[in-house]
C-alpha cells in the first residue's frame, strides 16, 4: 500500500476526518451499536451505501453554527439533528480482511483488545486457566468488530437514523440477509435541567480537552495547543511516521463503560468532611468532593479558588480581567512539591499533571503526546429518593467514556496505568505518597492531601467507578471507508 508523506500542519481535511474526532458530534442522546460483522463481503459492500452517512468535522463545525444561531435568537427549542460516525476494532479489520498492521506496529493493546488489556488497566476480574476474566457485562466479554455511533437531540431523532443504519446491513430484514449481528446498544443521555454537562457525581465535565494547532483558531487560555497529529493519524505529532493512504485523517477510539456508585460517593463525602476551621460538615463535604476531582461541581479550577466555589470564574473561559479569571488556566506551579491547594492524587491533577511534570527539573517533561479528546455521555436513571437515603446504588448509571488519540499507548492506557493508578504519581513530592486517582484510580485505593493542614493524612476509599465493559478502536477517515474498506459488490 503506498505510504504519505506527511502533510503541513494546516492541512487538515476536515471533510475526510469523521466528526466527533475533532469536534464531538453534538448530542443530547447518543447511542453506540457494537457490532460483530458475520458475512466480510456483504458488509464491505453495504458499507457502499453507509458512509455518505457519517458525518464529517466540516458538518459538525456547521451544524454547532445553526445551533448557536439558533440559541442566539432565544429559542430555546432544540434542532432536530443527527449524526453518524463508525470506528473498528482489530478483530473487525481482521474479519474483514484488512490489514491493520501499521496500526497495530506500535499499538499492541489496540491488537490484543481491552478484554486482554482489563488486567493491567487495573479491572476486576477472575482468573480461569490462564486467562483472566474481567468482571464485565457478557456481551463485553465477546468480540466485538465495531462500533457505530449515533447521536442527536432526541431518542425519536436517533433512533429512526438507527433503524435506517440497520436498514442498510439488512439487520431489518431477518439474521439471513443481514452482514452483521448485534452484540449489545448503550444509550447515554445527557442529564436533565441544571445537570445538563455534568456527570453523574455532579461535576461540570468536558471543560479541558485538547485545542488543536491549525485547528481551534482561537484557543481559550490553558494548556499548550497540541499538534493535530496528537489526535489525527498522519500529521504532526502522530508517533507514526508514515501511514498507508487509509490509515491517514483517522484516530483510535478508547471506549470504556463506566458504572458510577454516586449514593456511595454522597454518603463518603457526607461521613468524611473535610476539617477546615469554619466550614460547616456540608461545607467540608463539598469540599473533599472538590479535592477528589481539582474541581468544584461548578467546574471552577480548586488550583485558582481552593476554599470556596466562584461560579462566576467556572462560567469563564477567557475573560481577559485578571490572570487567573479563566475556567482552564493554571498549572498546579504555586504549589511545587506541596498539594495544600490541590491533591496530587486529583482526579484532574493525576490525568492532566502540567506543571508538576512540564516543570520538573532538570529540563521537565513534555505531556503533549499524552492527551486525549474526550467525548463521554451519561448513562443511566437520576438518583432515586430510596438510593438517597440507603446510601446504596439500585439503579446502574456512569460515564460513557470516550475518548481519542493517535495512540491508545501514550494516552487513554498512559493516564490509566501509569498516572491514575500509580500511588507514587505524581513524582514531585518529597514526603507525602499521592496514592490513586479518587474516581478513576484502580488498585489499592487511597490518597493524601485531602485535607489542606495535614497533607500527610491518607484517606482510604470505596470504589466509586467500576468498569463494566470496553474495547479500543480505530475511527477511520471518509476516504479509507469509501476507497478501501467499501467495496462494491
Ligand atoms: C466515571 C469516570 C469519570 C468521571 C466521573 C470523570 C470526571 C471528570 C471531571 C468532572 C473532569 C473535570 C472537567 C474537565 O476538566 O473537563 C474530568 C477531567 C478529565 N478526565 Fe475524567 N472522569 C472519568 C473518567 C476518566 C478516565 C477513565 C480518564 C482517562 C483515563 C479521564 C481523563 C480525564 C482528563 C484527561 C481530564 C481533563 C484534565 C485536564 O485537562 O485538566 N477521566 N473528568
Amino acid at each position: 500500500m503506498s505510504q504519505q508523506p506527511l502533510p503541513p500542519p494546516s492541512a487538515l481535511n476536515l471533510d475526510n476526518i469523521q466528526g466527533d474526532i475533532l469536534s464531538g458530534l453534538p448530542k443530547k442522546t447518543q447511542t453506540y451499536f457494537f457490532f460483530q460483522i458475520t458475512d466480510a463481503r456483504l458488509f464491505r459492500s453495504q458499507l457502499v451505501e453507509f458512509t455518505p452517512l457519517v458525518k464529517t468535522v466540516a458538518q459538525v463545525i456547521k451544524d454547532r453554527k445553526a445551533i448557536d444561531d439558533h440559541k442566539r435568537k432565544g429559542d430555546k427549542t432544540l434542532i432536530t439533528m443527527v449524526g453518524v460516525n463508525i470506528a473498528f476494532s482489530h478483530k473487525g479489520f481482521a474479519f474483514m480482511g484488512i490489514d491493520d498492521a501499521n496500526l497495530t506496529k506500535t499499538e499492541t493493546i489496540f491488537e490484543m483488545g481491552q478484554k486482554k488489556d482489563a488486567q493491567s488497566l487495573g479491572d476486576k476480574g477472575t482468573t480461569v486457566g490462564s486467562e483472566f476474566v474481567p468482571d464485565w457485562e457478557p456481551e463485553f466479554l465477546q468480540d466485538i468488530h465495531g462500533v457505530i455511533l449515533v447521536s442527536g437531540d432526541s431518542h425519536g431523532t436517533v433512533n429512526k437514523k438507527l433503524q435506517q443504519v440497520k436498514e442498510i446491513f439488512g439487520l431489518a430484514q431477518g439474521p439471513n440477509k443481514s452482514s452483521i449481528k448485534a452484540v449489545t446498544s448503550i444509550v447515554g443521555d445527557v442529564r436533565p435541567g441544571k445537570e445538563s454537562g455534568h456527570e453523574h457525581f455532579g461535576f461540570l465535565d468536558g471543560i479541558s480537552n485538547p485545542s488543536v494547532i491549525g485547528f481551534d483558531k482561537d484557543p481559550n487560555p490553558g494548556p499548550k495547543p497540541v499538534p493535530a497529529g496528537v489526535l489525527v493519524t498522519g500529521h504532526e505529532g502522530d508517533p507514526v511516521a508514515t501511514r498507508p493512504a487509509w490509515a491517514v485523517d483517522g484516530s483510535f477510539l478508547t471506549f470504556r463503560y463506566l458504572f458510577q456508585n454516586v449514593p456511595e460517593f454522597d454518603k463518603f463525602l457526607k461521613d468524611h468532611p473535610v476539617p477546615l476551621p469554619g466550614l460547616t460538615p456540608e461545607e467540608g463535604s463539598e469540599l473533599l468532593g472538590a479535592r477528589f476531582v481539582g474541581r468544584w461541581k461548578s467546574g471552577t479550577p480548586i488550583d485558582i479558588s481552593p476554599f470556596r466555589d466562584d461560579p462566576e470564574l467556572a462560567a469563564d473561559p477567557k475573560s481577559e480581567e485578571g490572570f487567573c479569571h479563566r475556567n482552564n488556566n493554571f498549572r498546579f506551579q504555586a504549589e511545587g512539591s506541596f498539594q495544600k491547594i490541590c491533591p496530587f492524587a486529583a482526579h484532574v491533577r493525576k490525568t492532566l499533571p502540567r506543571a508538576d511534570l512540564e516543570d520538573l527539573p532538570p529540563n521537565g517533561i513534555s505531556i503533549q503526546k499524552n492527551r486525549i479528546a474526550r467525548r463521554g455521555v451519561q448513562f443511566g436513571p437520576e438518583v432515586t429518593k430510596e438510593e438517597k437515603l440507603t446510601g446504596k446504588t439500585i439503579h446502574g448509571r456512569g460515564l460513557l467514556f470516550a475518548c481519542y488519540s493517535t495512540s491508545i499507548v501514550n494516552g487513554f492506557a498512559f493516564l490509566q496505568k501509569s498516572w491514575a493508578n500509580n500511588p507514587t504519581f505524581p513524582p514531585e513530592s518529597a514526603t507525602e505518597v499521592p496514592g490513586l486517582d479518587p474516581l478513576i484510580g484502580q488498585g489499592q485505593r487511597k490518597l493524601s492531601g485531602t485535607d489542606p493542614n495535614n497533607p500527610s493524612f491518607e484517606l482510604t476509599l470505596p470504589d466509586f467507578v467500576v468498569p463494566r465493559g470496553g474495547e479500543y478502536f480505530f475511527s477511520p477517515s471518509l476516504k479509507g471507508l469509501r476507497e478501501t474498506l467499501a467495496v462494491a459488490a
